[in-house]
């Protein structure tokens, strides 16, 4: 899966790459002892558990237990692949990558997906000469009151009335019939001929993140339908997986760390002239877990502002879902009936807009609200209605202190105990009407006991350093890890003594995620200051005492058996080694 970059120079990026220099301008990062905190970006929370160690060149969340180095960081903030994830990090280092060998095939389709960028290019251009001839385009985007600024911005352009102006346009210009049903400008008609796909429209150009015009919507004049007509879905076009005004908007959602999301395409072109650069939208359809997985690379806020009609709050509710299953944080702008953002805006101005941006409630907030409005609390089944309604939303709450409160908060307005809706809650989330994929730990974990310290500490020092390793496998053997969660990874070295480097963070990329994890999490705790064979040689008699005062405790419950046999031989066999051990247990 690491392609073709050679391991060389994955662990060249790694020396080269400092972990805090990468995050920080992710993270806002405060020095706490030898290590970084700052909030997690990886899930919400308040108090940060989000920890970059400088010394061992390793991130890890304490919280959301995320962890690794800095392939994994990026992977994980940007959602790349490997390759990808290196490439930028090798770019950032100033190593050159080897050429990427590709195929004839590869080449082929890489060559065919800029000739088709250029396509769309060309008619995004060829549709903005347009628009400066057309009155009546040019009347209504006046009445529309859509200034030249982002008319020009968005590249907006007009369809005339023509069925193969374009085509005659775009053949001229070389492409071929093929590119141009590829790229979608263009349908087929009966016999095969092609002709305009887009006439009589305004023209919306969509592009990628990176500004890739890939396909078009084109709105009617006026009154008509269809209303909008949008490309089809092509090579380039996936309207599930791209948002409208997204590679404007880009630097200004990571700025402000929040989008704000609309549903039509005059929304946001009205949102971004009024100074609302950080506004997308959907591409026409219902906003999906891709489009959310996306915006997540640019920021972890939403403000939801979709129309104020039954259809905009429909629609509200289900990215709600979708965007708490990726760990948003979201408010809701709720629009007076009947108004969209467009309206609102130039009714009644972008300082309105603010005074409704600022008491926008929490996505909680707003869903309590509504099961509220719907159900009678008063009343027992009211009461369960609105549990139904909300353990969902609760249970997709990241971060145990703020879900903790919103059950308090919901308790308290159903006038039952906390205890009792929480049983409930959690009889719903095991029912499983809704795969969350979160576990439900409200309890805080038991306390650990020392010598699970001690064992911890133990693999963490054999991790680091062979001399260690080979202490703890010639003096204790690996017998005391056997239900210990961190065998698979002294396995690992074990598999790779002769390779490895002890250095934990190259273990890192061996390991599937929940080992990950486990490794990162360990590697931070902190070693007891003072000399590092200190510690082994503490913690390896703590261990040995251990496993030495269970092997009495069993001699010794054995002995008792013994007593009341008349093999006498066993008996004694059975004394001997009791005081052999325990002479064992005193010496250490
Ligand atoms: P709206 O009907 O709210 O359009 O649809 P709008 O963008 O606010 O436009 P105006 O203000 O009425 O002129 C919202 C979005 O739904 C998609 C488009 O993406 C549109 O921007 N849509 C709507 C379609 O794809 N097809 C349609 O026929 C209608
Ligand atoms: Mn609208």
């Amino acid at each position: 899966m690491k392609g073709y970059i050679p391991q060389e120079i994955i662990d060249e990026i790694r020396d080269r790459t400092d972990m805090v220099d990468l995050i920080a301008p992710y993270v806002m990062l405060k020095k706490r002892g030898r290590n970084y905190v700052g909030l997690c970006p990886f899930h919400l929370e308040d108090t940060p558990s989000f920890t970059v160690s400088p010394d061992k060149q390793i991130f890890y969340c304490f919280g959301c237990q995320k962890g690794g180095n800095c392939f994994d960081f990026l992977m994980e903030y940007e959602h790349l692949p490997f390759p990808e994830a290196a490439e930028k990090l090798a770019r950032r280092a100033g190593i050159p990558l080897p050429e990427k060998e590709i195929s004839p095939v590869e080449r082929q389709r890489r060559d065919e997906r800029r000739r088709l960028y250029d396509v769309n290019k060309e008619t995004a251009s060829f549709f903005q000469r347009q628009m400066a001839q057309s009155r009546p385009c040019l009347a209504y985007l006046d009445r529309r009151g859509l200034s030249a600024e982002v008319v020009a911005a968005f590249f907006l352009g007009y369809a005339g009335e023509s069925w193969d102006a374009l085509r005659n346009h775009l053949l001229k210009a070389g492409y071929s019939e093929e590119d141009l049903l590829k790229a979608g400008v263009v349908s087929a008609g009966e016999g095969g001929r092609i002709y305009d796909r887009f006439r009589q429209r305004l023209m919306f150009p969509i592009a990628d993140a990176k500004g890739n015009i890939i396909a078009f919507g084109g709105r009617i004049l006026g009154e008509g339908e269809p209303k909008y007509l949008n490309s089809a879905e092509s090579r380039l076009f996936n309207k599930s997986r791209n948002l409208y005004g997204l590679h404007l908007a880009a630097p200004h959602i990571r700025e402000k760390g929040e989008a704000i999301l609309m549903e039509g395409y005059i929304d946001v072109l009205t949102a971004h002239q009024f100074g609302l650069k950080n506004t997308v939208a959907p591409l026409g359809t219902a906003f999906t877990e891709d489009q959310a997985k996306l915006l997540k690379r640019y920021g972890g806020r939403v403000l939801l502002a979709f129309d104020g009609d039954g259809a905009g709050r429909k629609a509200a509710l289900r990215s709600i879902d979708i965007l708490s299953k990726q760990g948003f944080r979201i408010a809701v702008l709720a629009l007076p009936e009947g108004r969209d953002p467009d309206d609102f805006l130039r009714q009644q101005g972008p300082e309105a807009w603010a005074a409704l941006a600022e008491k926008a409630p929490s996505h909680m907030e707003y869903l309590i609200e509504l099961a509220f409005a719907a159900h009678d609390a008063g009343r027992a089944e009211g009461k369960a209605d609105i549990v139904k309604a909300l353990y969902g939303p609760i249970l997709a709450i990241g971060d145990g202190v703020e879900r903790g409160e919103y059950v308090r908060t919901i308790a308290q307005r159903l006038d039952i105990s906390e205890e009792l809706l929480l049983a409930d809650i959690r009889r719903g989330a095991t029912e499983g009407r809704d795969a969350i994929g979160r576990d439900f730990s409200y309890q805080k974990p038991p306390k650990e006991k020392s010598e699970d310290r001690a064992v911890r500490l133990l693999c963490h020092l054999a991790l680091e350093d062979q001399s260690f390793y080979d202490r703890l496998e010639a003096e204790l053997g690996w017998d005391f890890l056997a239900d210990s969660p961190l065998k698979p990874l002294l396995e690992l070295v074990a598999q790779h003594y002769d390779r490895y480097s002890w250095r934990p963070r190259d273990l890192a990329d061996l390991l599937e995620e929940e080992e990950k994890g486990r490794l990162f999490s360990f590697l931070l705790e902190e070693v007891p200051e003072g000399d590092r064979a200190t510690v082994f040689s503490d913690c390896l008699a703590r261990v040995k005492r251990k496993k030495l005062a269970e092997e009495l405790a069993a001699l010794e419950a054995a002995i008792r058996r013994e007593t009341s046999n008349e093999n006498h031989g066993d008996f004694l066999r059975l004394l001997q080694e009791f005081d052999k051990k325990q002479k064992e247990l005193r010496k250490i």
